[in-house]
């Protein structure tokens, strides 16, 4: 008899299970990246082809993490693998360490399709790019502060690593949210730089940008919060005015939902320029990447010059406090440029996007329909490839509606898919791909069906 409480895999996953006790040994807590742990505990893959992947136990999964949305055309599609191969081949080498082409390449994509990103600088994560476009607001506006929106992620810096899941206990009052810490090792005075703010609440946030406007140099958002609940259209262009009118950068983090939502991003589907536009996942096509990009002005910051180099030493006259530093020896590394580059030439062929979008639609609305006749409260949330199930009928716009959702069903039903051969971190959001078929979607919806009988049944 399952314990109802428990997550348990009904089939073992033997060799994952051997495997993570090895891994224990070596990694702190088995995993090289905190996102990648659940209990009774993580399968390790050894294999993808297309919409699935594979374990070490040879159970196939369908898969809807995909990494964490990073491989929109799903695992080792052939133009992007032959993409990367050929960028070896034709360099002879995996990475110049100087200017090289693709650069230029890339950021013109860029700034055809984001408008707002006028420059852009590459790193290799999300994360190096929050942390770029902070500094960047930072000098702009000699301003020390940067608001944030409670519930939204912006990577492993200090400061954005507050408030992003706190407990109802912690969170404070709804107008004015509590700066609530998620990490341990952060010196406690770092708390007091970032503000946090309550998303899709225009009113509460102009009193908090207003009182604070002599010290927040930017706000960051996600202007899909989790990659699926969307900013209202009033709230997003009420942040737009009064971040102008305050002269605070407005940021928009897209990492998820960049490519994702539509080809331009969220930015595209609001009609909003940013100052700032952080990117990364979509980009790189599945290969470490981020980007940074926005206003001109802003950008500039960064621009090298020969008076002001870190790198000079030994010079005495170098004044670096003029630039922004930003380096890092992979940055623009040619092969996850390439793979990048092919990986938005495919999604801007005809119909592509328009076909991925409406498996994703078509997919919500079973999944709606299939719960509804069990008499589940379930609501599908999202936008363009990316969703979300949300175990209530309640209306959700922020995070704290997302307290009233059922995620102990929800974490029951999602380890129930892990044994019946649909994979996605239990509890996260669902990421779909261009190679995810008709076929994928009709056993997703089976998969679904017998989780909430096994469930039911208990
Ligand atoms: C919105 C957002 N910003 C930043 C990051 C950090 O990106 P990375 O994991 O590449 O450092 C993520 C990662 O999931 C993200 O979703």
């Amino acid at each position: 008899m399952i314990n109802v409480l428990e997550d348990v895999f009904t089939d073992e996953k033997q060799a994952s299970s051997l495997l993570f006790q090895e891994a224990e040994s070596v990694i702190p807590g088995g995993v090289t990246a905190n996102i990648k742990h659940f209990s009774p505990h993580p399968i390790f893959m050894k294999k993808g082809y297309g919409s699935k992947l594979i374990d070490v136990d040879n159970t196939e999964y369908i898969d809807y993490s995909l990494c964490y949305g990073a491989l929109i055309t799903g695992h080792g599609h052939s133009r992007i693998t032959e993409a990367t191969i050929q960028q070896i081949q034709q360099s002879g080498t995996i990475i110049f360490g100087t200017p090289h082409e693709l650069e230029i390449t890339m950021a013109k994509k860029i700034k055809a399709l984001y408008p707002s990103m006028e420059q852009t600088r590459f790193t290799n994560s999300g994360t190096e790019s929050i942390l770029l476009a902070i500094r960047l607001a930072i000098a702009y506006t000699n301003k020390s502060k940067i608001g944030k929106f409670e519930g939204h992620y912006h990577g492993g810096l200090n400061e954005m690593l507050v408030s992003v899941n706190p407990s109802e206990e912690l969170a404070g009052d709804d107008k004015t949210p509590n700066t609530v810490m998620e990490s341990a090792g952060i010196p406690t005075e770092q708390q007091h730089q970032t503000i946090i703010l309550p998303f899709n609440d225009l009113e509460a946030s102009e009193k908090i940008l207003r009182e604070h406007q002599d010290e927040l140099a930017a706000i960051i958002l996600e202007p899909i919060q989790g990659g699926f609940i969307p900013a209202n259209k009033e709230f997003i262009q009420g942040l737009k005015e009064l971040t102008d009118e305050l002269n605070i950068v407005l940021i928009f983090d897209e990492v998820k939902t960049g490519f994702r939502v539509a080809l331009g991003g969220a930015q595209s589907v609001y009609q909003i320029k940013p100052d700032l536009t952080t990117l990364g996942k979509v980009l790189g096509g599945g290969m470490p990447v981020g980007a940074v990009g926005g206003k001109r002005d802003i950008m500039m910051q960064s621009a090298a010059n020969s008076q002001g180099d870190v790198f000079n030493i030994g010079n005495k006259s170098d004044q670096t406090t003029d630039i922004v530093f930003h380096s890092g020896t992979y940055n623009g590394h040619p092969m996850v440029l390439r793979a990048g580059l092919e990986t938005i030439r495919l999604l801007e062929e005809k119909h592509v996007l328009d076909i991925l979008f409406s498996h994703t639609k078509l997919l919500r609305n079973r999944l709606e329909t299939l719960y509804a006749s069990y008499q589940i409260d379930m609501q599908t949330i999202g936008m363009g490839s990316i969703f979300n199930l949300v175990f209530t009928k309640e209306p959700v716009h922020n995070y704290r509606d997302m307290w009233k959702a059922n995620t102990d069903l929800r974490k029951e039903i999602d380890t129930e898919l892990l044994n019946l051969g649909v994979y996605l971190k239990p509890l996260n959001r669902y990421s779909m791909s261009i190679a995810h078929t008709l076929e994928d979607i009709d056993k997703t919806v089976k998969a679904h069906e017998k989780a909430i009988k096994q469930v039911l049944h208990r």
